[in-house]
This record gives structure tokens, C-alpha cells and sequence, in this order.
């Protein structure tokens, strides 16, 4: 029987709560297939670990992490520990450190789920967000000059290589031709004068390559706009590491919410283990109550069963989670129910078949 080991770290706040819900899901699978397993070690990191020991992941927590097939994150994050600390020491660690650099969110309404805009379709929602995940507006590279001086300085760069934004528009157009969709690359060429418009100048040097899949070039601040009004514009999108975080928040805002919101952090190559976390962060507004929604988190498992060779799965969890929502009696709060997060875990597995 196959045991494919999972490396989880459940993190900060509501992290905890919703993995539990996803390993459920996860473990659920492994009995009734049959054929392979799940065996998790949990990995204490976060920022009560940071508290306690002065440093986020243990010195050879990247070692420790190296072996595994897949890791499974929950959120990062609590207030009293700085945000930049925290996350670029573990999450951004590990996406850059294991060169996850294609992170893919759907942005789909799921039958049940709620959408706020008006005059919307459920099919006109039903897009893949390919986010540049290693480099670009996240690359960490800056300074700060003079401080508390009035001359006060500093330089936050922004580093876009030809390597890095090839490979990620290339990975998309891959998409869009497998799936024979149109490719959407957002960027903002008009003010970021280097940046931006070496991005667009790659986008269309590799279309070229790709005379089969439809594109377009859209700048961000239009692209929100487009989000909400004409959603349906977009099937694959391709955009950089912090366009890509802000239109992902926006895209769980018309897909259901934050609770719903998946995300899968690939180093495509596999030299090197994927990283499957939800799009949300470790909510401390609702942490410790036991009513997030753990969807978004069972969702991001599914899309480790599909990392992993296993679509049927991925695809049936997916479907479970759909039942869950149409069916309407095991949600939680913000998707409108008053069921608790391990409630709803239960109502997904329970509708596995
Ligand atoms: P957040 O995503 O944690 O929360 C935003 C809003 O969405 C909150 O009102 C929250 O209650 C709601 N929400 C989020 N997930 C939900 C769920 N599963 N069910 C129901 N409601 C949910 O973003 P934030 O408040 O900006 O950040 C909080 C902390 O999380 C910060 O420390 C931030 O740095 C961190 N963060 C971490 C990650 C990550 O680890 N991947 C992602 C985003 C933010
Ligand atoms: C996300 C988060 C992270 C990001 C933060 C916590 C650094 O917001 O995964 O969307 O910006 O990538
Ligand atoms: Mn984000």
C-alpha cells in the first residue's frame, strides 16, 4: 500500500482548527480507497513556537521538511509577533526555499456557495489565478536608510529575472492549452517602467509559442474592476507575487468568501515537496471559537490528492464540498449556518463516496 507522508503545520490561530478538518478529509480517502495512506507528522512552528524558542521552524526545519511528498500548512500569524517576522520566516521560507514557484488558486463559485455581485452566473466565476510565488514585489530585497532620522529612506525592490517570469507565464500558457482556455496576464506596465514592462514584453514574446491559446494583457487596477463587473473575462490568469495575493483576496470575495478560498504552492519540477494552504491567514477575529470555515482548507487538500496523481479524489472532494454547501444544513457562520468547524470537516467526509 502507497503511504505518502505528509509534513503539516497547522500554524497560528484558525490554522490548527481548519487542518484538522482537511487531515479528517484526507484520512477518509485512505479507508475508502484502499490502495494508499496518509501518514502525517506535525510540525510545532509557528508563532507560540517563535515565543518560546526565538525563531519560527527549527535550524533544520527545512531539512526535517525536504522528505516529505507534499506539506500541509494552515496559517501563520498571531498579533504581538510582527507579520514580517513571522510569515517571511516560515511561509515565504518554504515557497522560496523549496522553489514553489507557481502558486494556484481557483477562483470558482461553487454550486451552494454565495456571491455578492448582481447579474453574475455561477459558470461566469471559474477561474485559475497562476501567481508568480518566489520572487517579484516578495523578493525581500531593499534597505532602510537613516532611520528615525528625518532623512528617513527606504527601498522596498521588486526583482523580476527572465528565469523566473518565464517559467511562471509559461507554466500558465501550459494551462491554457491543455484546457483550451484564454490566457489573461495582468501587470500595470504604464507606471512600474522596468518591472512591469519586462513582464509584458515576456508575455508576448511567449505567446508566440503558444499561437493556439487566446490572450489578453489587462492592467491591475482595470483587472479589479473586471473581477467584479465582467468576471467571465477570465479564465487562466498570470499575474505577479503581490497582484497576485490582492486579486486572490478579491477573487475569494465573489467566490464564496475567505473560508473558501484554496491554494496550492507547486515547485513543478518536484525536487523539492509542494505546499497546499488555504488562502486565508490565521483570522485572530474568529480564532479559538471553533467556527471557520474549513472548507478552504479541504479544498487546498484536494488539490494535494490531484498534486499527487490522484484527480478522481481531488475531484470527489471537491464534489463533497459542493454537497455540503448546496445542501445548506453544516455550515458555518460566514458561509450564513451555525455549525462548527469540525461539524462541517464531518458533513465533507461524510459525503465522500
Ligand atoms: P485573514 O485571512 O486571517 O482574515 C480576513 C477576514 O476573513 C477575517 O475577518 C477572518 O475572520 C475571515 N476569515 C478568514 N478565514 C476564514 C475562515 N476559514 N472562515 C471564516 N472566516 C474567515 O487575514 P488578516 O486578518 O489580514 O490576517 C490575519 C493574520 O494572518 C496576519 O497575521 C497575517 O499576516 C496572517 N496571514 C497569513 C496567511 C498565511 O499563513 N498563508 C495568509 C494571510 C494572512
Ligand atoms: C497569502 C498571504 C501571504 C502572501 C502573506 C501572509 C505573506 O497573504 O498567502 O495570500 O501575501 O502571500
Ligand atoms: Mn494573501
Amino acid at each position: 500500500m502507497k503511504k505518502y507522508k505528509i509534513a503539516v503545520i497547522a500554524g497560528d490561530g484558525i490554522g490548527p482548527e481548519v487542518i484538522a478538518e482537511g487531515t479528517k478529509v484526507l484520512k477518509k480517502i485512505g479507508e475508502l480507497d484502499g490502495s494508499f495512506t496518509f501518514e502525517f507528522d506535525h510540525f510545532p512552528w509557528g508563532c507560540a513556537y517563535y515565543l518560546k524558542n526565538g525563531r519560527m521552524m527549527d535550524d533544520d526545519g527545512m531539512e526535517k521538511l525536504r522528505k516529505y511528498d507534499a506539506i500541509y500548512l494552515g496559517a501563520v500569524g498571531t498579533p504581538g509577533v510582527p507579520d514580517h517576522v513571522s510569515v517571511r520566516d516560515l511561509l515565504l521560507k518554504i515557497r522560496r526555499g523549496f522553489d514553489q514557484y507557481v502558486n494556484l488558486r481557483p477562483v470558482r463559485l461553487l454550486e451552494g456557495a454565495s456571491c455578492p455581485l448582481k447579474n453574475v452566473k455561477r459558470e461566469d466565476i471559474n477561474m485559475i489565478v497562476v501567481r508568480e510565488n518566489s520572487e517579484g514585489e516578495y523578493a525581500g530585497a531593499g534597505e532602510w536608510f537613516f532611520e528615525g532620522k528625518p532623512e528617513e529612506l527606504v527601498l522596498q525592490t521588486g526583482v523580476f529575472s527572465r528565469k523566473g517570469t518565464e517559467r511562471i507565464i509559461r507554466y500558465a500558457f501550459e494551462i491554457a492549452r491543455k484546457e483550451k482556455k484564454t490566457l489573461t496576464s495582468i501587470s500595470k506596465g504604464n507606471a512600474l517602467n522596468y518591472s512591469m514592462v519586462f513582464w509584458d514584453q515576456i508575455f508576448k514574446e511567449l505567446s508566440k509559442d503558444y499561437p493556439d491559446v487566446k490572450t489578453s494583457s489587462v492592467l491591475v487596477d482595470a483587472a479589479a474592476m473586471f473581477f467584479v463587473r465582467q468576471p467571465h473575462k477570465f479564465q487562466v490568469v498570470v499575474t505577479s507575487n503581490l497582484f497576485g495575493d490582492i486579486l486572490t483576496d478579491l477573487g475569494a470575495a465573489i467566490a464564496g468568501g475567505m473560508g473558501l478560498a484554496a491554494g496550492a504552492n507547486i515547485n513543478p519540477e518536484r525536487t523539492f515537496p509542494s505546499m497546499f494552504e488555504p488562502v486565508h491567514g490565521s483570522a485572530p477575529d474568529i480564532a479559538g471559537k471553533g467556527i471557520a470555515s474549513p472548507l478552504a482548507a479541504i479544498w487546498s487538500a484536494s488539490q494535494m490528492l490531484d498534486f499527487l496523481g490522484h484527480e478522481a479524489w481531488g475531484k470527489k472532494v471537491l464534489d463533497a464540498v459542493q454537497k455540503t454547501l448546496v445542501e445548506a444544513k453544516t455550515l458555518t457562520p460566514d458561509a450564513g449556518g451555525k455549525a462548527e468547524t469540525s461539524e462541517v470537516g464531518d458533513a465533507v467526509a461524510n459525503a465522500l463516496k
